[in-house]
């Protein structure tokens, strides 16, 4: 039970956040959802009315952020300026609008540095995202990508493959996330010394098994 830093990357849909936070429980460790920083900005430009197309606005909303979030696996909780954002940063506005926040260098310098100051904070902890592998932990105990072939990741949304007209739009608003997201961070494919679990023929179950196998093998 000592110091662990366990840094997990992958697109939306591949089970992620589920899989990590489950993770952690297991490890006795903390849990940071960075994705919710990114959606919980984007929440606070959208309220002051901002233009999340001016990238200096956008720059300057992240740094007066008094962003706050709980880093128990079981007790999510995100606020900005203590209003309580957790249910609200799920919000399709929020997904159609997070990659403005997300392409912001500026932008991510700063979140980037939030998140390596909670994750030195904790002595134990799984951090999820699209770039803690790479950029935020590069030097974590266990670097893992979690993929999912693109079928697997829209079944799990409750979409299919050639369903109705609203599947095929859900579909579209997916892609069109990551691959605006992967114009700055590649999370499709494993950085060196990163390793890949690919969760497309795996349960829920399953798939904490994998992971949690991909850390001890780090270790
Ligand atoms: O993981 P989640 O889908 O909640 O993330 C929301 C958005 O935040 C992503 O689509 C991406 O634009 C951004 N993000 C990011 N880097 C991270 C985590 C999330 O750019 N480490």
């Amino acid at each position: 039970n000592g110091r662990i830093v366990v840094a997990i990357d992958g697109p939306s849909g591949s089970g992620k956040s589920s899989v990590s936070k489950a993770v952690a429980r297991t490890l006795n460790a903390a849990y940071l959802d960075t994705g919710a920083m990114y959606r919980a900005i984007t929440f606070s430009v959208l309220a002051e009315g901002a233009d999340l197309n001016d990238a200096a606005a956008v720059a300057q909303a992240v740094r007066d952020a008094q962003l706050q979030i709980s880093v128990d696996p079981d007790a999510e909780l995100v606020q900005i300026a203590g209003q309580d954002v957790t249910q609200a940063i799920r919000e399709p506005r929020i997904s159609e609008n997070v990659s403005a926040v997300a392409t912001n260098l500026e932008a991510r310098a700063e979140l980037v540095r939030r998140q390596q100051e909670i994750i030195a904070a904790n002595e134990r902890i799984v951090a999820e995202g699209r770039d803690i592998t790479t950029v935020v932990a590069p030097d974590a105990d266990a670097r893992i990508l979690l993929t999912a072939s693109e079928e697997a990741r829209l079944r799990r949304r409750g979409l299919q493959l050639g369903g109705t007209q609203n599947d095929a739009q859900l579909e579209a608003q997916v892609l069109a996330r990551d691959a605006k997201d992967s114009t700055v961070v590649n999370f499709t494919e494993a950085a060196d010394g990163v390793m890949t679990v690919d969760s497309s023929d795996l349960d829920f179950e399953q798939t904490i098994a994998a992971v949690l196998d991909a850390v001890q093998a780090a270790k």
